[in-house]
């Protein structure tokens, strides 16, 4: 088979990584890709949302998949162009990638289709965003109603911080992504995230993790587009893993494909375990980053037949996927001063080097000068990720493998998996 992989991050590093360990990939061709991904196939400078220059791309090199890494890529419609060409695509249609695209979308559609979430209000102006505010309790949650890497979300102690978050939002921070807000209820609980395959009709459960979305160790300082993860996350216990199938995924499967739109790729739901049972947090319309890298040092099956399931409509006859009885982890080293504005060009040592056989460096933002040195180039810039008997091995080796990377213009956190270790 020949695979176009659109995308450039740690996700789409892991998502290559997996893809070209398959017996069935002849040819491996990915857009833009990073340069980690370099040594996995073909690099080709497009830019994720030139929907026609990814038709033309899989055209050209005979693509019998085009599989989608970023939520950018769906909004662009580049599964829509990739339907109208006849080119089987991993990755939903731009009207079914609203429920990440669009926060205000997706609450009105968890009213539609009876999804539990928090109570919410959407406003398109200050005033009433502020006038909202009396519906609710501290701490207050405002969310930027569009696509916003991540950082979207303001939790507010206080009503202040919540009136300043709703003028910064509306008030163009984040583009047209903030030209709504949504206010909603704050969730007591753990949260996690839970991965769904669907093939337009039929759907299974692959996978689950658990994310750190604070920039800094004891879950302080900004919300972040995740700083870390590890799986198993032990808040997934079969029964969680079990409601949030059925209110939750298979609903909004069922509901987006009645509103027209079948979905073909992977659902993220990241939802708040709390005492009344799964509430949806938000839905993600491609797998996490980097809740993918720790899903592919997992995955045992071969990924490829379950992308090809999904654009085929044939998920029904795919086997159970198998998971490999060991725990993995993500740590992500960032540039200083991600996320508001990392510090690009510092020179990166020792990355590459062989960490073993259970540790796998992804690259997320990391450029490579003529001569093969390593720079940052983004805010996530590499995933140092590792496997083990257990979540505490697992973490011990990934740390060392941190230990030996020489980068004094990045940042970590220290206290990855705290919570399923029971400390910080
Ligand atoms: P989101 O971008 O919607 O995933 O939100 C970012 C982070 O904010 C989540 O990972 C949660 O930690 C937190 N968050 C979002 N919505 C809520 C809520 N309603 N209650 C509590 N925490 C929330
Ligand atoms: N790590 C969270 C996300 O990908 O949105």
């Amino acid at each position: 088979m020949n695979i176009l992989l659109v995308g450039s991050g740690g996700r789409e590093h892991a998502l290559a990584w997996k893809i070209a360990a398959s017996p069935l990939v002849k040819r491996l061709v990915m857009a833009p890709g990073n340069t980690g991904m370099a040594a996995l196939g073909e690099l080709r400078p497009l830019k994720v949302t030139d929907a026609p220059g990814l038709i033309a791309l899989a055209q050209e090199i005979s693509a019998d998949l085009i599989v989608i890494g970023p939520e950018i890529a769906v909004e662009a419609g580049v599964a829509d162009a990739a339907a109208k060409a006849g080119i089987p695509c991993f990755g939903p249609v731009a009207a079914a990638g609203r429920l990440e695209s669009s926060k205000a979308f997706t609450k009105a559609f968890t009213d539609r289709h009876g999804l539990p979430t928090a109570r919410y209000r959407t406003c398109d102006d200050a005033a009433s965003a502020k006038a909202a505010l009396d519906g609710f309790s501290p701490p207050y949650v405002i969310k930027a109603d569009g696509l916003a890497a991540g950082k979207g979300v303001v939790i507010a102690q206080d009503r202040a911080a919540a009136e300043a978050a709703i003028d910064d939002a509306l008030g163009g921070r984040f583009g047209t992504a903030g030209a709504r807000v949504v206010i909603e209820e704050f969730l007591e609980g753990e949260i996690g995230s839970l991965f769904a395959l669907c093939d337009g009709k039929d759907s299974i459960v692959f996978g689950s993790a658990q994310d750190h979305k604070r920039a800094y160790d004891g879950e302080l300082g900004p919300n972040t587009g995740g700083m870390g993860t590890y799986s198993p996350a032990p808040v997934f216990t079969d029964e969680l893993v079990e409601q949030v199938r059925t209110r939750l995924a298979e609903p909004a499967f069922a509901g987006i494909a009645a509103e027209g739109a079948p979905y073909k790729g992977v659902l993220f739901v990241e939802l708040m375990a709390t005492a009344d049972g799964p509430k949806l947090v938000e839905f993600n319309v491609r797998f996490g980053d980097p809740e993918c890298q720790v899903l592919m040092l997992r995955l045992e099956s071969d990924l490829v037949p379950y992308l090809v399931a999904c654009a085929h409509g044939t998920l029904a006859q795919a086997p159970a996927p198998v998971w490999r009885d060991e725990a993995a982890i993500c740590v992500v080293l960032a540039a200083d001063g991600y996320p508001e504005s990392p510090v690009t060009g510092s020179i990166i040592r020792g990355a590459e080097q062989d960490f073993g056989p259970d540790v796998v460096v992804f690259h997320a933002g990391a450029s490579r000068d003529e001569d093969g040195t390593l720079r940052a180039s983004g805010g996530r810039v590499l995933n140092v990720c590792a496997r083990g008997a257990t979540l505490q091995e697992a973490r011990d080796k990934a740390y060392a493998a941190v230990a030996r990377i020489d980068w004094p213009g990045g940042f970590h956190r220290t206290d990855i998996g705290w919570r399923a270790l029971g400390a910080r």
